[in-house]
């Protein structure tokens, strides 16, 4: 039996190259191997959207796309909406019970995410709401729903996996050991620097190549990408380890071509301008079958609807069987008709 691996993702945007080599390709090979749920997360990008449905709605669609088109397989995984699984939403009030208030307030991420959002939530958290609180409650019954065992996240969601952990253990030791105890996956390549050289990139940070940029919109961004400032002329020779250029190139060019623009910008012997519109042509060549895939998904829009509605289907299955099983432990099962 394969294991059950499990993410999700709020639909709040597109996919950008961040995205693509911090948690994507290794999608692709997790989907071989695993039993392999993903869902789009449309419930948890509400609680910090809740006045913008219709972007949510919108990014349902769009990050289903973006994510075939990087070659996730529709017949290895399971992409489904969060929100359609209604079991999700019982087991989250279920496990309302297993937390308290303060540690969830004491929960780094959530810590950072309400700081960060001082527009919704007010300059201390004074407005956070119920909902956003919770969410790592609500993510505690995404994982549980499915038996995830494995689950590919991010560093910066490593306390909201701890915190499931306690839930399960909580719930485990009151019950009887009925749920499984998820560990994170976290993705091997660090996270992918902005053009800007920030050390992320990020739909908020403004500094992004996304999947779906074409060809005049990724001629624009890199050719405003930073590179070292100490180079004034063509021929100074520069410091390719502070240039964004050259960490692009190192992304997703070959090595010995990486090699040649290194040891160049080193010498002097290529300028910034030149060295960019190289660059802008790789990108153009690594994103082109990505995008062509993609095109095939926009052309045919009921294929990305029937993938959702299987996906969601078989999730459900899943979810209503995890849910009884998890009733019964608590002796709440009865009356069921
Ligand atoms: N909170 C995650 C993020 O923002 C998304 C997510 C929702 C998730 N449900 C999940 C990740 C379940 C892993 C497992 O990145």
């Amino acid at each position: 039996m394969k294991k059950v691996i499990l993410t999700g993702l709020r639909p709040t945007g597109n996919l950008h190259i961040g995205h693509y080599f911090g948690a994507g390709i290794n999608y692709i090979k997790y989907q071989d191997n695993y039993e392999f749920y993903l869902e789009i997360a449309d419930i948890q990008a509400l609680t910090d959207n809740f006045d913008n449905p219709e972007k949510v709605k919108k990014n349902i669609t769009e990050i289903t796309m973006d994510l075939l088109s990087i070659g996730l397989d529709p017949s290895k995984v399971n992409f489904f909406i969060q929100s359609k699984i209604s079991e999700i939403a019982e087991l989250t009030v279920i496990y309302s019970n297993l937390v308290t208030v303060s540690r969830l307030q004491r929960n780094p991420t959530v810590k950072t995410e309400i700081m960060q959002k001082k527009e919704i939530f007010g300059n201390n958290g004074e407005s956070i709401t119920y909902g956003f609180l919770g969410y790592p409650v609500s993510q505690a019954a995404d994982i549980t729903a499915f038996d995830g065992e494995l689950v590919p996240v991010g560093d910066d969601q490593l306390p909201i996996l701890e915190q499931c952990r306690e839930i399960v253990r909580k719930f485990n030791s009151i019950y009887s050991e009925v749920l499984k105890e998820p560990e994170q996956i976290l993705s091997n390549t660090t996270r992918v620097k902005g053009l800007d050289g920030n050390i992320k990139m990020g739909k908020s940070l403004n500094n992004a190549i996304y999947l779906i940029d074409s060809d005049e919109v990724i001629y624009k961004k890199i050719m405003s990408a930073v590179t070292d400032k100490s180079k004034i002329k063509k021929d100074d020779p520069a410091d390719p380890n502070v240039c964004m250029v050259y960490y692009y190139h190192k992304l997703i060019g070959n090595k010995d071509n990486t090699d040649i623009v290194c040891m160049e910008c080193k010498k002097g012997l290529r300028g910034c301008v030149d060295c960019k519109k190289q660059l802008i042509q790789e990108m153009i060549s690594f994103l082109k079958p990505i995008r062509q895939k993609r095109k095939y998904y926009e052309q045919h829009p009921e294929i990305v609807e029937n993938i959702l509605k299987e996906g969601t289907f078989k999730a459900k299955a899943k979810a209503k069987e995890q849910l009884q099983k998890i009733k019964k432990a608590m002796k709440i099962d009865y009356y069921d008709f």
